[in-house]
């Protein structure tokens, strides 16, 4: 097993390799690659942590030589958000990144499952599946924009204002991953209701997370630490389904049928060839509902906005 992580030597980039050098299954092959020129150096730290496995790191422009053969590829190369950006301010300089690395991706791992965490997801991940139809090589079961973030976020969340253990929470998120597209299935949680007040707060916390951490870090930059964890548990996840362990399922954005938006997050069954089955997103509340209709306009402007990038 191969896994690429691209934008290696960033904020997310060095938590996930960290997470992955230490929890990939023995015998895997971990590829860093970022412009970075410090990026084989994260990588010989790394490879002092003693795991059986094999890491080396690649920086300069061009990434095939940390491409080729990988069967995983996470994307969190571009720009981050500082105070006062919203998601959708990173666009123009994050999607002429991540196109240009589907474009290197397509030549080198065209089999490869893709994860895209680079914001904003909702549009990256239209710009990665046009680039990859352009190169004759998508495949939608292969495509996966990277949500998880806002799924451990609510876990903790929802744990902390129940006084559970957040790790027998499990809250399923749909949608997209920005704002009111961040959709917090709170009514499906086992084993716990809400106050209408509480459901209220909660979705705004969970869809507001991203800003919580940019405005406490004043600056510095926004979620990392969290990120890579969330990065990490669903690239593990694929690894699994890979290998052939039944049963894995996660939310991630992905390509559906077009009952709801072209890409839309929800649960997935995850196989050898990436995603196996979109599971349903099962009984919505009233509010939830409400949310589902009222996120759809934005998200198919974020997904149009991706398709034009490529297609103008
Ligand atoms: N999906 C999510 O839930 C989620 C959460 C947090 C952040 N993000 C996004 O992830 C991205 C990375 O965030 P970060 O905090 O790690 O930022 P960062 O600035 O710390 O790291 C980004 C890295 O990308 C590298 N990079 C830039 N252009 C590149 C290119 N053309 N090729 C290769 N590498 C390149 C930079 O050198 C840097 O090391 C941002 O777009 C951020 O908005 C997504």
């Amino acid at each position: 097993m191969k896994v690429a992580v691209l934008g290696a030597a960033g904020g997310i980039g060095q938590a996930l390799a960290l997470l992955l050098k230490t929890q990939l299954p023995s015998g895997s092959e971990l590829s860093l690659y970022d412009i970075a020129p410090v990026t084989p150096g994260v990588a010989v730290d790394l490879s002092h942590i003693p795991t059986a496995v094999n890491i080396r790191g690649f920086s300069g422009e061009d990434a095939t030589p940390a491409l080729h053969g990988a069967d995983i590829v996470l994307i969190s190369a571009g720009v981050a958000r500082k105070p006062g950006m919203d998601r959708a301010d990173l666009f123009n300089v994050n999607a002429g990144i991540v196109r240009n690395l589907i474009n290197q991706v397509a030549k080198a791992c065209p089999d490869a499952l893709i994860g895209i965490i680079t914001n904003p997801v909702n549009t990256t991940v239209a710009i990665a599946a046009e680039a990859l139809k352009k190169a004759g090589v998508y495949d939608k079961r292969k495509l996966f924009g990277v949500t998880t973030l806002d799924i451990i976020r609510s876990n903790t969340f929802v744990a902390e204002l129940k006084g559970l253990r957040p790790q027998d929470v499990e809250v399923r998120v749909v949608g997209g991953h920005s704002g009111v597209t961040i959709l917090p299935l709170l009514s499906q949680v086992k084993g716990v209701s809400f106050s209408e007040q509480e459901i209220a707060d909660l979705t705004r916390r969970i869809q507001n997370a991203g800003t919580e951490v940019v405005e406490a870090k004043a600056g510095g930059g926004s979620a990392t630490l969290s990120m890579g964890q969330a990065a990490a548990r669903f690239g593990l996840s694929l690894v699994r389904a890979m290998q052939g362990e039944a049963g894995v399922v996660e939310c991630a954005y992905v390509e559906g049928d077009g009952e709801y938006t072209r890409f839309f997050a929800q649960p997935l069954l995850l196989g050898k060839q990436g995603l196996e089955e979109r599971q349903s997103i099962g009984t919505l509340s009233a509010f939830e509902q409400q949310a589902l209709e009222h996120m759809q306009d934005v998200l198919r402007k974020d997904i149009e906005l991706g398709e034009k990038f490529i297609n103008q």
